[in-house]
């Protein structure tokens, strides 16, 4: 399953960046944090939200999940909490990976991590984006 949707994300970034649309602003977020120019490109803005979702996960003001989150492509992340990798294994339903960025300290009430949600640090918007990015990981 995974496989095949790594193939399709794949395959749509290569259409979009062989189409020109953009260049790699406008490709999927596939499997790794975007890089902090890609997320700043005034003239090409990123649209996809997976894509968006990185760029709130990486940004310092927004996430800041690289302080404690290792994730593919991340340069010097912390190492407080678990490499993010393999989310559809380790969250087979949606909900339950919402309710761990919503607020952590349901599951775990010594989380150190930030209740986004239920502390309005990230929007809902936001957060959906967040968990589009964390998808394709
Ligand atoms: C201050 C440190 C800290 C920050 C910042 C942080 N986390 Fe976490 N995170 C943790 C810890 C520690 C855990 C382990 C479970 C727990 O204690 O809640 C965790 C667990 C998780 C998990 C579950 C991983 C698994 O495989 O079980 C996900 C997903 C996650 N964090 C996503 C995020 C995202 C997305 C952000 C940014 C929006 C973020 N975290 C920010 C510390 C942090």
């Amino acid at each position: 399953m995974r496989k095949t949707a790594r193939v399709i994300l794949g395959t749509t970034a290569a259409v979009l960046l062989a189409g020109g649309a953009g260049g790699i602003t406008s490709a999927a977020a596939a499997g790794h944090v975007p890089t902090s120019a890609q997320c700043h490109n005034k003239a090409h803005p990123p649209t996809d939200p997976a894509v968006i979702g990185g760029c709130i996960v990486i940004s310092r003001k927004e996430g800041n999940c690289l302080a404690c989150h290792e994730i593919a492509g991340a340069i010097e992340p912390g190492n407080i909490g678990p490499r993010l990798v393999d989310i559809h294994e380790h969250f087979p339903e949606p909900a339950t990976l919402r309710a761990q960025i919503w607020d952590p300290t349901v599951a775990n009430p010594q989380s150190p991590m930030p209740p986004y949600g239920r502390d309005k640090i990230l929007t809902n918007k936001q957060i959906n984006e967040v968990i589009d990015f964390l998808e394709t990981l």
